[in-house]
């Protein structure tokens, strides 16, 4: 395994869409060692998250997880999970603010409008079928991580420019008040 380079905001290949991958290619060997780096370089960059196209290579795999994260320390737990080809399809019209980060966008927080409940069908990194609701916070992740798929930065999407903060002020003055709210969102819908 290769820990890999994360692409810095800025950078073209952010804003390109990801293409989706055949099962052959999926099953290859170059692919199956892209999505070890993958886990890898989220693991050590302590993300929540990090899409492929984040490590230069710009096809359609996510990885999701969410531990004991010093980065996110009000995160629910979210075991490792691996989307090939993920679709999103919100459901409802429910909505929640999401203070969100970025591995590609060193330093810097936003408040992003996320839906609540969303179907996402996937592929596991063995081509298997994921077809699944996700809500709440783990949602957010999931929102994340297919917009960097899509060519989209949380940046794009921040409700108001007002909201974009440094880590250490978020810490200082929005952190315990943000850190309440997903506090009541995993209390009411378990994640
Ligand atoms: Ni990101």
């Amino acid at each position: 395994m290769t820990l890999r380079k994360i692409a810095q905001v800025g950078h073209p290949i952010l804003r390109e869409n990801a293409r989706h991958l055949t099962k052959e290619e999926l099953a290859s060997s170059e692919v199956q060692s892209l999505i070890d780096d993958l886990i890898e370089t989220m693991r050590d960059a302590q993300g929540a998250g990090l899409a492929a196209i984040q490590i230069y290579e710009p096809v359609s795999i996510c990885t999701i997880e969410v531990g004991d994260n010093p980065r996110y320390p009000y995160k629910p737990k979210v075991p490792l999970t691996v989307l090939v080809n993920p679709v999103l399809e919100e459901l409802g019209n429910e909505r929640f603010e999401n203070f969100e980060g970025c591995l590609s966008v060193p330093n810097l927080r936003g408040v992003v409008s996320r839906a609540m409940r969303i179907r996402v069908r996937a592929w596991d990194r063995h081509g298997n079928d994921i077809d699944e609701e996700v809500l709440g916070i783990t949602a957010g992740t999931y929102q994340h991580e297919v917009d960097h798929l899509l060519g989209k930065l949380f940046l794009d999407s921040v409700v108001d420019s007002k909201t974009l903060c440094t880590w250490s002020v978020f810490q200082r003055f929005h952190e315990a008040d943000f850190a309440a709210r997903v506090r009541a969102i995993v209390k009411r819908v378990g994640s």
